[in-house]
């Protein structure tokens, strides 16, 4: 812990645990240690970065304004996976927003990253610890094969429990509408309001909401039907991913043993680089059921595939 504030205070970047994935984190309120974040992952400089705060106190330094709606699902959720886009006070750096006049806000719920932002004096500015479009990572070492090189330390918090990543809000009025869904479901939002789908504008357009993302390196299908198309292409070699036990001729990864959505949402990730590096030519996978945490899922999975 000592040593990932320390590295955090001198403009270093550090993997940290979340309960969603991990993130790789810098000092938010040091632009040339945010630069660096950019460089490392290869991403594209519009595309901006949640800022992790402590506890929603916080929260008010670096929003202008929080409607009331929002500052009740900081009550209710926080810590946990709801990442909230308010107006931006001027403590937030533009690189951090990628110029947007808007930041959005997350309290992550693990007690390691929960005592390392209160030890710092600054807010962490941390996209998930990955290559820009490739899979996220649920550990340590997912951080350690994909950034290992290039970044200062990790911190080592075990595997994520969510897997995959938060739920980004916007609140308008009553309505909250969804940028991208994760680890709250809307089912769970819907008691606080009237939840809507974040049409994508030009402002919000980001690698995270684009169509492909969360790649591997092989190719992805999904299929409605595994047992059918690995018979009409019985001279190729596939492994599947499969959300519950199932006879099939192929390498088999098991996200659940009996359809828990939780427990899918849990593994996809891992189970997606499992995939990647067994001895498959392709990848297949039936689309999910598209309720509670399925939907993002479903989302992730989506944007993973290739259009076939
Ligand atoms: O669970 C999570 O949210 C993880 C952990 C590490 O906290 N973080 C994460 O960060 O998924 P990242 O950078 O991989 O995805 C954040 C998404 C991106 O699609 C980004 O475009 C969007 O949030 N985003 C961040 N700030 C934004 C802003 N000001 N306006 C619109 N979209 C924003
Ligand atoms: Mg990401």
């Amino acid at each position: 812990m000592a040593k990932a504030a320390a590295l955090l205070r001198e403009g270093k970047l550090v993997g940290i645990p979340t309960e969603t994935v991990y993130g790789l984190a810098a000092n938010a309120l040091n632009p040339e240690a945010i630069s660096s974040i950019y460089a490392v992952k290869n991403r594209p400089s519009f595309n901006p970065l949640i800022l992790h705060i402590a506890n929603a106190e916080e929260a008010e330094k670096y929003a202008l304004s929080i409607p009331k709606l929002a500052s009740e699902l900081m009550k209710h959720f926080w810590p946990g996976p709801l990442s909230i886009l308010l107006p931006k006070s001027d403590l937030v750096p533009d690189l951090v927003t990628a110029g947007s006049e808007k930041v959005v806000l997350r309290v992550p719920n693990h007690p390691l990253t929960l005592r390392l932002l209160s030890e710092v004096e600054f807010p962490l500015a941390a996209p998930s610890a990955n290559m820009s479009n490739t899979v996220s990572p649920t550990s340590a070492s997912h951080v350690q094969q994909g950034l290992g090189e290039k970044i200062s330390y990790i911190l080592d918090g075990r595997s994520t429990i969510v897997g995959l990543e938060s739920t980004i809000i916007e609140v308008i009025g009553n309505e909250i509408f969804v940028l991208r869904d994760g680890g709250i479901t809307r089912e769970e939002l819907e008691k606080f309001g009237e939840v809507r789908q974040m049409k994508s504008t030009k402002q919000v357009q980001s690698p995270g909401q684009l169509s492909k993302h969360y790649s591997t390196r092989k190719p992805l299908l999904l299929v409605e039907d595994i047992e059918a198309y690995i018979s009409m292409h019985p001279n190729k070699i596939y492994s599947v991913l499969l959300f519950e036990e199932k006879e099939i001729n192929a390498t088999k990864h098991l996200l659940s043993k009996d359809y828990d959505l939780a427990e899918i949402a849990n593994n996809l990730f891992g189970k997606m680089r499992e995939a990647d590096e067994d001895d498959s030519e392709a990848i297949l996978v039936e689309p999910i059921q598209e309720v509670g945490i399925g939907r993002a899922v479903a989302d992730r999975l989506k944007r993973a595939s290739v259009k076939n």
